[in-house]
């Protein structure tokens, strides 16, 4: 039987995770979106494509759930995506009443499925997910960390020349502008980051990774990035179905581990079919520490605003 991927949002994300995916073979998989047609339509031209690329994918589009019944795994990626002079944290109020419906009717048809939550603000949004949808913590992940550590390998990458394969770089925290760049577990083939480049050249690369969504939103100027936010869906998706103990950096549900609760936040995880199958907690400088507890101070406030705007 094959493993069933359920995309709520069939905008730039949503289609361009189905595409990744179905590159991938390892499930069949459902658009849903609320445009009248579109979701249809995009669903049938990937289905269209599956032959030339040589994989048995079978791909739908609906307006509705019920031909999401059993997935195995559900991205929701609907809501507004931002525009220039955006912060993500301004897409909170419509994009909750979103995320809030999704959950509930992805549930109904999918009742153990594991959520992949991609919309922002995205940390706030998968707490969201939780709790509203009343999960067991494992069975909810959210998408940043991949995408961002993926803009610091490829800036890096940029800078020295090296492959990309050789480059490892994590960033964990918040989704937001207080995301944590680690220079100080990032390396070049196990060579430290710090002693590869120069200061300037690392202080310049941790900039911009951290502003690398707006860089984006401001060459776009309609919308936000879909190509590497997705593949990152994509990857951690295929981790957990392939029951991979992949370890990423990925927004989950802390309780007590580096000293936070109750706020989903930014750290390395293992995936696998169960989901969260387990956090890793790095020993920390002091430095660290103050710049995580600084983006979790940001996070808490997005899910103050949260609990004003949702009863969950
Ligand atoms: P998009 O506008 O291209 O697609 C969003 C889709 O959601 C639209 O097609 C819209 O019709 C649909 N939608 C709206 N309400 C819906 C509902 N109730 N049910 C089903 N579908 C609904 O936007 P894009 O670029 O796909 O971004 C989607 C979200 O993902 C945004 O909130 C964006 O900020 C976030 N994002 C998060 C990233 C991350 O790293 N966590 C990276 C990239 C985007
Ligand atoms: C990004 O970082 C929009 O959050 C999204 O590109």
């Amino acid at each position: 039987m094959n493993y069933k991927v359920s995309i709520i949002g069939a905008g730039m994300t949503g289609s361009t995770t189905a595409h990744w995916l179905a590159e991938r073979e390892i499930a069949d998989i459902v658009l849903v979106d609320v445009v009248e047609g579109m979701p249809q339509g995009k669903g049938l031209d990937l289905l269209e494509a599956m032959p030339i690329i040589g994989k048995d994918v079978y791909v739908v589009g609906s307006n509705g759930y019920e031909e999401t019944k059993n997935s195995d795994v559900v991205v929701i990626t609907a809501g507004l995506p931002r525009k220039p002079g955006m912060s993500r944290e301004d897409l909170l109020t419509a994009n909750a009443e979103i995320v809030r419906k999704a959950t509930l009717e992805s549930l109904k048809y999918s009742p153990d499925a594991i959520f992949v939550v991609l919309t922002n603000p995205l940390d706030t949004m998968a707490y969201l997910t939780m709790k509203v949808g009343k999960l067991p913590p494992h069975r909810v992940v959210g998408q940043a960390g991949v995408l961002d550590s993926a803009r610091m390998r490829a800036f890096v990458a940029m800078e020295t020349g090296v492959s990309v394969e050789n480059i490892h770089c994590y960033v964990l925290g918040g989704h937001g502008d207080e995301m944590v760049p680690l220079t100080r577990h990032s390396n070049i083939a196990g060579i430290p980051l710090r002693e590869y480049l120069p200061a300037d050249k690392l202080e310049a690369i941790v900039n911009r990774t951290r502003k690398g969504g707006g860089e984006i939103v401001n060459l776009l100027k309609t919308g936000s990035a879909y190509y590497a936010p997705s593949a990152a869906v994509a990857q951690m998706v295929e981790a957990i179905l392939k029951d991979k103990h992949l370890i990423v950096p990925a927004s989950a549900y802390m309780q007590g581990e580096y000293g936070l609760r109750d706020i989903f936040f930014g750290v390395p995880v293992q995936l696998g079919r169960k989901g969260v199958e387990r956090i890793i907690e790095y020993t920390l400088d002091e430095e660290e520490k103050a710049a995580l507890e600084k983006s979790a101070a940001a996070v808490r406030e997005s899910i103050r605003t949260l609990h004003s705007l949702v009863e969950i």
